[in-house]
């Protein structure tokens, strides 16, 4: 029978790439939970919604919608805010210096939770993000939490963005990375945390396929 995947640690570790190989090996869905936060952001940021205004974040999420959206032409998910596609925008380094505020706001990931809890009642899915097995589904039957040597994933990044034709230099990147992790291991609600039943992964000097076998070694036992 189907199962939940869930895949949470640290920014920049390839939780993303991975859980998505691992859904297309397993015909299962792949839910990316940080995407959706990034959607938030940048509404927030077209809006010019004041995040410290209860009513205004309120009316916010009353307005805004989050959709993924598969993509015959390039075979590939889109991410949708209002049923645009923002795939691209909200991988940007201005929508990264902002996310982690976001996202510690308690009505957001309220939100975000239960649309979350929604897409993945049917099972059959591998969900990244930060808190999937410990707060979203805690009863997950698979749980990864991966890490990553903090320059190493900074590199990764680095690459990554260059790929999308945005040049980032690595000091920034390691600030932002860290920045986040931090903002995200200390926040009070749901703070990123190791479940006392998720098995650590460290990507530090893992290739993208023996990781992706690691996932799905461990999804057979
Ligand atoms: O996964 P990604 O790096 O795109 O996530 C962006 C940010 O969204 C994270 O740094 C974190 O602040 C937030 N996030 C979260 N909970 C999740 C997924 C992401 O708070 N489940």
């Amino acid at each position: 029978s189907k199962i939940i995947i869930a895949v949470d640690g640290y920014s920049s570790c390839g939780k993303s790439t991975t859980a998505k190989a691992v859904a297309a090996r397993m015909g299962y869905a792949y839910i990316d939970t940080g995407a959706m936060y990034r959607a938030v952001s940048l509404y927030f940021h077209q809006n010019r919604v004041t995040y410290t205004n209860p009513k205004e974040v309120a009316e916010a999420l009353e307005k805004l919608h989050v959709s993924f959206n598969f993509n015959e032409k390039t075979g590939r998910n889109e991410t949708c805010l209002n049923g645009l596609n923002v795939e691209e925008e909200i991988r940007k380094m201005y929508i990264s210096n902002m996310v982690s505020e976001v996202s510690t706001i308690v009505e957001v990931r309220r939100a975000m939770v239960a649309q979350q809890q929604r897409m993945g009642r049917k099972r059959g899915v591998v969900m990244d993000g930060r808190d999937i097995g410990t707060k979203v589904f805690p009863d997950a039957e698979v749980k990864v939490f991966m890490t990553a040597d903090t320059f190493i994933r900074a590199k990764r990044r680095q690459v990554e963005l260059l790929e999308k034709g945005e040049m980032v230099n690595l000091d920034e990147i390691v600030r932002n990375l860290e920045k986040r992790d931090h903002i995200d291991s200390t926040r009070s609600e749901s703070p990123l945390t190791q479940a006392p039943d998720a098995v650590l992964l460290d990507t530090s000097f893992m290739m993208i396929d023996e990781q992706v076998e690691w996932v799905i070694e461990l999804a057979d036992r």
